[in-house]
Order: C-alpha cells, then sequence, then structure tokens
C-alpha cells in the first residue's frame, strides 16, 4: 500500500456522502472507494456487537481495495465500534466523533456544549468522552434525534413537518443554554438550516463531517500519503467508486440530493461474504 493508493470510506449507507462530499472538496485529487451498507442500514438502532460485526465486515471491504487510509463516516460506528476494530488493522483509521468534538471545545465559549445523534451514538456517550478527556470542566447535553435520518433522507428538508419534529426535538436543548450543538450523525448536516433557525443565532453548529475532512487532511500529510498527482499540473481528479450492499436505485436517487451531483456507476457486493 503507498500513497497513491484510494482513501476508503464506508457509512450505513447513504448519509456518508455528507462527510464523503467534504472529503471530494479538501481532496480533490485523491482516489476514493466508497462503501454504503444500505442493506443493513440503519445502523444507528442496533447493538454494539452487531455494529461492530458490520463495521469488520465494512472495512474488510475496502481493504481488497488496498486503500491507504480508511474514514468511518458513521457516527453510530465511530462510537462504538471504531476503537476496536481500528485496532485489528494495519491502515490508519478515523472517526468521526474526535474531530466533531475537538472543534466543539474550540467553538464553545461558554463551556456548554450540546450533541444530537442516533441512539447508538448518544447512548455510547462518545462524544462526551472526548469532550470531557480536553475539558472536563465542559457542560455536555445529550439527545437521540432518531426521526432527522428519515427526514433528511426522504428529502423532507423544508417541510413544515420537520420544523414540527425539530421543535420538538430540541426544547430541551434551548432549554439548557447551549452554545454549541454538534450534529452528530451523518444526515444532520442535511437539516442544518432547519436546527439553525429553530436553536437561534446564538448556537454555533459543528458539522462532524467537515471537521473530519480536515483531519483527514491532516493526517494523510503527517504519514506522507497524500497522493503525488497533486503535484502534478494540471492535477487530475481523484477516481470516486461507490459500492452498496443492496439494489443500487435508492443509493442513487439520495445521493444525487446528498452530492449535489450525479453518480453514474455503483457496484452491488454481497457483504456477508467478508
Ligand atoms: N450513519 C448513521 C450515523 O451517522 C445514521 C444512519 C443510521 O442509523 O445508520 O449515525
Amino acid at each position: 500500500m503507498n500513497n497513491d493508493c484510494p482513501i476508503g470510506i464506508f457509512d450505513s449507507g447513504v448519509g456518508g456522502l455528507t462527510v464523503a462530499r467534504e472529503i471530494f472538496h479538501i481532496l480533490p485529487h485523491e482516489d476514493i472507494v466508497y462503501f454504503g451498507d444500505v442493506g443493513r442500514y440503519p445502523y444507528g438502532g442496533r447493538s454494539r456487537d452487531i455494529i461492530t460485526a458490520f463495521t469488520r465486515q465494512d472495512v474488510a471491504l475496502l481493504n481488497e481495495h488496498n486503500v491507504k487510509f480508511i474514514i468511518c463516516a458513521c457516527n453510530s460506528a465511530s462510537s462504538v465500534a471504531l476503537d476496536e476494530v481500528s485496532a485489528e488493522q494495519n491502515v490508519e483509521m478515523i472517526g468521526v466523533i474526535e474531530p466533531g468534538a475537538k472543534a466543539a471545545i474550540e467553538k464553545t465559549t461558554t463551556g456548554r456544549i450540546g450533541v444530537i445523534g442516533t441512539h447508538a451514538t448518544i447512548g455510547s456517550n462518545a462524544y462526551a468522552r472526548i469532550i470531557h478527556s480536553i475539558d472536563p470542566k465542559a457542560k455536555v447535553f445529550s439527545l437521540a434525534c432518531p426521526l432527522f435520518v428519515p427526514l433528511a433522507e426522504e428529502g423532507y428538508i423544508d417541510k413544515e413537518a420537520t420544523y414540527l419534529i425539530a421543535r420538538d426535538y430540541l426544547q430541551t436543548m434551548q432549554d439548557v443554554d447551549i452554545d454549541t450543538l454538534v450534529l452528530g450523525c451523518t444526515h444532520y448536516p442535511l437539516l442544518k438550516h432547519v436546527i439553525s433557525d429553530v436553536m437561534g443565532d446564538s448556537v454555533s453548529l459543528i458539522d462532524s463531517g467537515e471537521e473530519t475532512a480536515r483531519e483527514a487532511l491532516r493526517r494523510l500529510g503527517k504519514s506522507e500519503l497524500l497522493n503525488p498527482k497533486m503535484t502534478q499540473y494540471p492535477a487530475p481528479e481523484g477516481e470516486h467508486k461507490f459500492f452498496v450492499s443492496d439494489v443500487p436505485e435508492k443509493f442513487s436517487a439520495v445521493a444525487n440530493r446528498f452530492l449535489g451531483r450525479t453518480i453514474d456507476r455503483i457496484t452491488r457486493v454481497d457483504i456477508s461474504g467478508y
């Protein structure tokens, strides 16, 4: 494995494309292999054991493509499975929790931080643990908002129903007077403006995907794994390959919305064989 190998990104489905979008933007000359486990989505309501077993298989699939670096774009998998699975790999792996938690600490001025995510992410307390390891005095308020996932996926971005649910969920966050809110789920950046409208201008939103892309750039630079293509003139665009574990049609439709562009080649794989 060397610096012209691809970067692997995986998620429980299409949501990780919000992270991939940031990677494409910040690392345009890198080749990317993306795996979306659409056949077993969602991960967010599942147990640690199941999510860990799925994560191990997702990583095995990426390793088959000789990836040089792996990004776990799924907050649920990053929360409960990343430590165990990354310890088994030769390839460096990062998740989305640590970059998001660090960015929240840098942003807050009052030390009162909210975290929203799936049941798996919130139940694991992963964000709070990392935030407290950096600043033990920070106050962290965590809340599962599972309905945001299907709303984002179905394109319920500007609908009154989404505002109703957001107001209901986020009332408790408003009551505890946070100044920073971590969007701890792949899908939530798509609802950023709804969440921001409900929380008001005084609350800064942290997009873990953006922070993870910056962290990937830093780590690849440090490990001297940035693709040498970037020094060519003109530097060629990276090649992006997409793999899914069930029929690709829905992935393709949602991907258009998540990425703002069409993906033409999506390959279906049998993840149970990994
Ligand atoms: N990708 C998941 C996450 O970020 C959300 C969707 C799911 O539950 O699988 O936690």
